[in-house]
């Protein structure tokens, strides 16, 4: 592995480019700047465009009219590190152990899309030139739901106008396995807020007499699903695409599978809605979850308090054909429904994104198939549909008219939004091959 490669990847890692926290937003832009400034190096035109969010950097060759147009899109921006005494070592000070880097970003996204400006460095070093026009989008609020994204194609949608788009932001089915992943889920996010008393009360004093804000989350959180694992918002399976039979004898037969999801999670017992595979629970069946939940007394010790306020924040996975805004309109009228007597309910909504499907088979797709084979030689692409989401994939659809190959690089276990977050240099080089092959067979 050429040692300018790796640590260009950790100068990228060291940037602590949070997007969800404000206090962060200088380091968001950092990010930028330092990225736009790698990308001039490797010889191409690079610019940081403002939002009114977090900046979008946008790099591209000298375009030859006839060729074809494909764009690479990737994020900088990252999510929190909390909790940060699980990690062992700092986030932001990347470290390599056994050909690992282990830093926050390291997988999602920097070191993915990292291999793809790597790969056209060694390209136009090499070769002096790109086999196809090229636009590379890298952004800073893909964490935060892409906010401002939409609005910058819009605004520039000629300058973006391009024939595919290749993202390398998502998994791999197994180590060595090349994967096309050919579905997303889409989400919607959601907070609650539950409030009683003016103030926090003597749990002995008042106990009893006024309803527990705590305890009134707790109900309206466990009312979300049944004993089954399934979700019992009513309404919420109404647009549902079932699964087909092909996909399910086609996932039955993958390498990858409920031992590997126990080994890699760590969990005691796979758990999930009746009647599924755990693949099919996670690639095809919508879910809610709870990502945060608080109120209350949180230090060591007792106190005996009756908070005034409970929070939850909430994420629903969407699958296809349903859709964010009638989901939350389905949930937030059930939410009220259960909501119990003596206390207030707010509900917030917050970014939204729709599930992706596209079609492997088409030339787009073959070609990159072709291009994971030569990336991963000697291994059988793995066709798979995957439970994360980029909202931006069905904007790109829309906006710009074009299908989206995603082309992931990231490990089971590499710890995405988790402690010791982590990427194989192995699987960086891979990306740089990978840019080269894909760059060659869309052209
Ligand atoms: N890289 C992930 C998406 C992903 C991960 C897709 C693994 C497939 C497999 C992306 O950065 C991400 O985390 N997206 C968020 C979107 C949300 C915050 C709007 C997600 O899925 O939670
Ligand atoms: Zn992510």
């Amino acid at each position: 592995m050429n040692p300018d490669h790796v640590e260009q990847l950790l100068a990228f890692l060291r940037f602590p480019s949070i997007s969800t926290d404000p206090a962060h937003a200088p380091d968001v832009a950092a990010c930028a700047g330092w990225l736009a400034g790698r990308l001039e190096a490797i010889g191409l035109n690079a610019a940081v465009h403002p939002t009114a969010g977090h900046p979008i950097v946008v790099a591209r060759n000298e375009h030859v009219p006839g060729r074809r147009t494909v764009m690479i899109y990737g994020h900088y921006d990252v999510q929190p590190v909390d909790p940060l005494e699980l990690w062992h070592t700092p986030p932001f000070e990347p470290r390599i152990e056994n050909g690992v880097v282990f830093a926050r970003g390291a997988a999602d996204n920097k070191g993915q899309i990292f291999a793809h400006v790597t790969g056209i460095g060694e390209t136009l070093r090499e070769t002096g030139g790109l086999p196809v026009n090229l636009i590379v989008l890298v952004e800073g609020e893909e964490e935060i739901g892409s906010t401002h994204l939409e609005e910058f194609l819009t605004a520039h949608r000629e300058e973006l106008s391009c024939d595919v788009i290749a993202i390398s932001d998502t998994g791999m089915l197994a180590p060595g396995v090349p994967t096309f992943t050919y579905g997303l889920r889409g989400i919607a996010a959601l907070e609650l807020r539950v409030t009683g008393p003016a103030t926090d009360l003597h749990s002995g004093i008042y106990g009893g007499a006024v309803a527990n804000p705590a305890t009134a989350l707790a109900r309206i959180v466990a009312s979300l699903h049944d004993a089954d694992g399934r979700v019992a918002v009513p309404g919420f399976y109404d647009d549902v695409v079932p699964l087909e039979t092909w996909e399910r004898e086609a996932w039955a037969r993958l390498p990858f599978g409920d031992a590997q999801i126990l080994a890699v999670t760590g969990a005691p017992a796979l758990f999930g809605e009746a009647g599924y595979t755990s693949l099919e629970r996670v690639w095809a069946r919508p879910t809610a979850e709870v990502n945060g939940l608080g109120g209350g007394f949180q230090g060591t010790g007792t106190k005996t308090v009756l908070p005034r306020e409970a929070f939850a924040k909430l994420t629903f996975r969407l699958v296809p054909r349903q859709q964010p805004a009638a989901v939350m309109e389905k949930v937030s009228a059930h939410l009220r429904a259960v909501c119990p007597p003596g206390v207030q309910l707010e509900i917030t909504c917050g970014h939204y994104g729709e599930p992706y499907a596209t079609d492997p088979n088409l030339p787009d797709g073959l070609a990159a198939q072709r291009a994971l084979q030569r990336a991963f030689p000697g291994r059988d692409v793995a066709l798979i549909r995957e439970g994360g989401s980029i909202p931006i994939v069905n904007t790109f659809k829309r906006v710009l008219g074009v299908e989206t190959l995603l082309l992931g690089l990231a490990l089971p276990d590499s710890k995405m939004h988790a402690p010791n977050e982590n990427f194989p240099l192995a699987n960086f080089e891979a990306g740089i091959r990978l840019n080269r092959a894909v760059l060659e067979e869309l052209s």
